[in-house]
């Protein structure tokens, strides 16, 4: 056997559609799993896909060997001990030139650990963000690799052939950055995804709970809404989800699902970095807390008992403009929540010294991952205009476009909390707006208080300087 291009070891979902997505592209590739019968598996349906170039392996020194010098793995595996444990695997066999790159949800610091214990020994280390799920590692995801640009070099030619291919703007890869940004972009994608999800679960709570739309209806509304400015993968299959009847009863499959969501923790690792970085991301951070309290169903059940009662307005409601109004909330707070992202990012670009290029990333999201919308194609433009805009809100066009649709905005969010449904996304992106664009905060009386109980000082808006006053001893004084 010749040697191969590229090695992947880890063949679960994404490995092992990463794996053949990468044959499928010509370039062998050898793969190894600490169970080999998820290696047969793979050689298997290689063989049946197309007889594909997939050479499979069951102990890491063959399969280390059968890969071309320089030699490049790739890892899919689970993030964190597993990681360590299959780099000590493989480097027991490769050789100083050699590189490994992580595809995983992994912590971008345990990759620039990783990094330099790998710089120790002679190799190179990749931390790639992996975006698309299944579907995407197998037909092109979204790529976003960081590390040495050395081993970007080695499989460049790779990744830009595996990765989605987006008409217009290209393949949806790119070098990042140093150190740990690849997995911190990816973490943060995952954290806006986050966001994504909540919106448009609460578009669809407003739309049914007051707007007392059906599944079919709902079907349609969002099918409509995929063809303009909310174009997207999510909303796509929003549409989906609610034609799908329940093969195991009456009715819709959605109305069945429990009201519980899951998570694997990068969207509470996004919330903590935006509060490390203090960067304000309330839509984010309402998403994670609403799958918190989403969690909390038997006690929710025993609140709903003690709580009951109509909470509904019984005003009549125009479905018409409710659908458009909740379509334009639904856009409004969904800047809000990318501007929180971007935010992020740039704090941390700035705090690492990584110089990300913002408008590139939103390239390499138009495709292949799960937040892929046209929408981004305004974000990339945004950036490409001003590559140091403050905040996305601040870009012309968006703040055209907050303009034009807040009154709709303001609606839903009032038609919401009158009706007690709540919309913790769109009403802490209705705030971020609310207080980003006002020159004047009620900061100076949280500042007052803070100098008066601790003398932390304040500054003063007509003089420069700082100032403490004896407050407590002055109120004091005027009240006797
Ligand atoms: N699933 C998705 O949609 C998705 C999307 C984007 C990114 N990711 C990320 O991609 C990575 C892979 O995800 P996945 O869902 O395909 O798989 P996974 O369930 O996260 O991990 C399973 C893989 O990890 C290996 N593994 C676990 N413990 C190990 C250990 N101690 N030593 C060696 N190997 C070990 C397993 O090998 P065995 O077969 O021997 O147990 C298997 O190959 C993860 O970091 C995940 O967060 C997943």
């Amino acid at each position: 056997m010749a040697l191969t291009r590229i090695g992947l070891a880890g063949l679960a979902v994404m490995g092992q559609n990463l794996a053949l997505n990468i044959a499928e592209k010509g370039f062998p590739i050898s793969v190894y799993n600490r169970t080999t019968s998820k290696v047969d598996e793979t050689v298997q349906r290689a063989k049946v896909e197309g007889n594909l170039p997939v050479y499979g392996f069951h102990d890491p020194a063959s399969f280390v060997s059968s890969i071309q010098k320089p030699r490049v793995v790739i890892m899919l595996v689970k993030a964190g001990a597993p990681v360590d444990q299959t780099i000590a695997t493989l480097a027991a066999h490769l050789e100083q030139g050699d590189c490994i790159i992580d595809g995983g949800n992994e912590w971008y610091e345990n990759t620039e650990r990783r990094e330099k214990a790998m710089e120790e020994r002679g190799l190179l280390y990749l931390g790639m963000g992996v975006s698309g799920g299944e579907e995407g590692a197998r037909n092109g995801p979204s790529l976003m690799p960081g590390g040495s640009f050395e081993a970007y070099k080695y499989i460049e030619d790779i990744l830009l052939k595996v990765a989605a291919q987006v008409p217009d703007s290209g393949p949806c890869v790119t070098y990042i950055g140093k150190g740990g940004s690849g997995n911190f972009v990816k973490m943060v994608h995952n954290g806006i995804e986050y966001g994504d999800m909540q919106l448009i679960a609460e578009a669809y709570d407003v739309l049914k709970s007051v707007g007392k739309l059906t599944n079919s209806e709902l079907q349609q509304v969002f099918s409509e809404w995929n063809k303009g400015e909310l174009l997207s993968f999510l909303i796509e299959i929003t549409a989906d989800i609610f034609g799908i009847k329940d093969e195991q009863g009456e009715g819709y499959l959605v109305d069945k699902v429990l009201d519980k969501t899951g998570m694997k923790g990068t969207g509470k690792w996004t919330v903590q970095q935006a509060a490390e970085l203090s960067v304000a991301a309330p839509t984010i951070e309402a998403s994670l807390d609403s799958r918190f309290l989403s969690g909390l169903k038997d006690e929710r059940v025993e609140a709903s008992k003690i709580f009951q009662g109509d909470y509904s307005t019984g005003l009549p409601v125009d479905k018409a403009q409710l659908i458009e109004d909740v379509r334009q909330a639904l856009y409004a707070s969904k800047i809000c929540s990318y501007a929180q992202g971007m935010n992020i990012i740039k704090a941390k670009s700035s705090e690492k010294g990584w110089g990300l290029n913002l408008g590139e990333l939103a390239r390499i999201w138009k495709g292949g991952c799960i937040i892929r919308a046209i929408f981004l194609d305004r974000i990339k433009k945004a950036y490409d205009r001003n590559p140091n805009l403050a905040n996305l809100l601040v870009d012309p066009e968006f703040a055209q476009e907050i303009m034009d649709r807040q009154a709709a905005w303001r609606r839903v969010v009032c038609l919401a909390i009158n009706n007690g449904v709540s919309t913790p996304g769109m009403s802490a992106s209705l705030a971020y707006f609310d207080s980003y664009r006002r020159d004047r905060l009620p900061a100076n009386l949280v500042q007052a208080q803070r100098d008066y109980f601790g003398a932390h000082t304040y500054e003063r808006v007509d003089m420069s300087g700082s100032y403490h006053t004896e407050w407590f001893k002055i109120a004091r004084n005027s009240k006797i």
